[in-house]
């Protein structure tokens, strides 16, 4: 029974959750491995729209159950507000969301330290507590989903964050406003309250449902090149991003996966400070972000734009063992002249031989561009890809050409069906 994997590979904000939400019916699982509220994917409902940050899209499809693994990093009280927007929108979730016990729980305390160094570190983080709830865990100091069944040990943790966070920010004001370590813990406890019965083994929970041969999709947030070891550091997030993540973020060996999904934009984007080669100068950045709606779900903020970095992207695809590739926001670049793609990069031969295979080697080369003919059609109805203006389709040939995966499905437009199969 498959067992697959879906990854960014780019900056982030690919569009994973649309493909998560279009091929979830066909599982029966869907599980996330890492990263916490800094990511986010709206969905349109009747009812209106909700943004989900943590719990995957497969929540939405009633017969589909959802893990949330050990390698990822909990806030309850934003966990507690999906789960609300949920049942108002009529969505039963309980009996249908698991919890590793073994997930990191993201504090108050950590919010508050992060938005002190958030200033000097420039990375332009989401603000959601996500590096220092990750450096708590390596630093083996970290409060995990099981001990909030236990108070004492708890507040315990919570004293010891509060100390630490106290002699790094001073007399921080951020720090004073939320609260004493027991009044942090009363915050949480009341959040948790309804998710405590659903913390489980969840590495035990997939194994046995892949032995009973139901289906798994694993979810990865943000994208290859925010990855902790394999993308732009340090402008990266603090976890594996890489379909090698699933392993270990959900206690599973590399052995079950047997399909990797990598979803690119037809573009690129990049939220955050960092490198980005082949980004737009600001004058047709601001006119792209505003016809292309690229802003931030999470924090709103206006996303970097740029052309296609096929080398980029290749990468991605090698690192992560890519079977295949689903290009989504294809219909963005309809009525352009002309569309670029970065398919090389001048100067590698300046870089010593051991780092030209690297992303360090993308960063410090300028990109070489290929020019397309654009296509003026509207795209978005089309069901089939023999529907695609020509122009189109010789682009997506293209990006298969130079990345060396091939596209099995192209998204033309936000709604679920407005997706086509090769
Ligand atoms: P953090 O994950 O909040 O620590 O942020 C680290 C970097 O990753 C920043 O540049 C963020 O903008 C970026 N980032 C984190 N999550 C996402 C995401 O879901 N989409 C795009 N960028 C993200």
């Amino acid at each position: 029974m498959p067992f697959t994997v879906i990854v960014g590979c780019q900056w982030g904000d690919e569009g994973k959750g649309k493909i998560v939400d279009l091929l979830a019916s066909g599982f029966d699982w869907v599980a996330r491995f890492q990263g916490g509220a800094n990511a986010g994917h709206t969905i349109r409902l009747k009812g209106g729209p909700i943004v989900l940050h943590q719990i995957p899209t497969g929540i939405l499809h009633s017969t589909c159950k959802c893990a949330l693994g050990n390698g990822m990093v909990l806030d309850p009280v934003l966990l507690r507000q999906e789960v609300v927007e949920l049942e108002e929108a009529g969505i039963e979730w309980r009996g249908r969301l698991f919890i590793s016990h073994a997930a990191h729980i993201v504090t108050p305390i950590q919010k508050a330290l992060e938005q002190a160094r958030g200033i000097v570190s420039g990375i332009g983080t989401t603000g959601r507590g996500i590096g220092p709830t990750y450096e708590q865990k390596v630093a083996r100091k970290g409060l995990r989903a099981i001990d909030l069944s236990d108070h004492e040990r708890t507040i315990g943790i919570l004293e010891q964050q509060w100390r630490e966070a106290e002699s790094i920010c001073g007399g921080e004001e951020a720090l004073r406003a939320i609260g004493s370590p027991k009044e942090v813990a009363n915050e949480i406890f009341a959040a948790w309250e309804m998710f405590s019965e659903y913390v489980c083994d969840a590495s035990d929970l997939l194994l046995s449902a892949h032995a009973r041969g139901e289906r798994i999709l694993c979810e990865g947030a943000q994208g290859a090149l925010l990855d902790i070891d394999a993308g732009t550091y340090p402008f990266v997030t603090s976890s594996t991003t890489l379909s090698a993540g699933a392993a270990s973020g959900l206690g599973i060996p590399p052995t079950v996966i047997d399909e990797v999904i990598g979803v690119v934009k037809a573009y690129t984007t990049r939220v955050g400070a960092g490198p980005f080669p082949t980004e737009f100068d600001e004058e047709f950045a601001s006119l792209f972000r505003a016809r292309a709606g690229e802003f931030g779900a999470t924090t709103g903020r206006p996303r970097r734009c740029g052309w296609f970095d096929a080398p980029m992207v290749q990468r991605a695809c090698k690192v992560n063992g890519a079977t295949g590739i689903v290009v989504t926001k294809l219909d963005v670049l309809s009525g352009l002249e002309r569309v670029a793609m970065a398919t090389g990069r001048d100067d590698l031969d300046t870089l010593p031989r051991s780092v030209r295979t690297s992303v360090y080697a993308l960063e410090r080369t300028r990109p070489r561009y290929e020019w397309f003919e654009g296509w003026s059609e509207e795209i978005t109805r089309a069901s089939s890809f023999d529907e695609l203006p020509k122009p189109a389709r010789r682009y997506l040939e293209a990006i298969e050409e130079h990345v060396g995966a091939s596209v099995g499905l192209v998204s033309v437009g936000p709604e679920r069906e407005q997706v086509v199969g090769r």
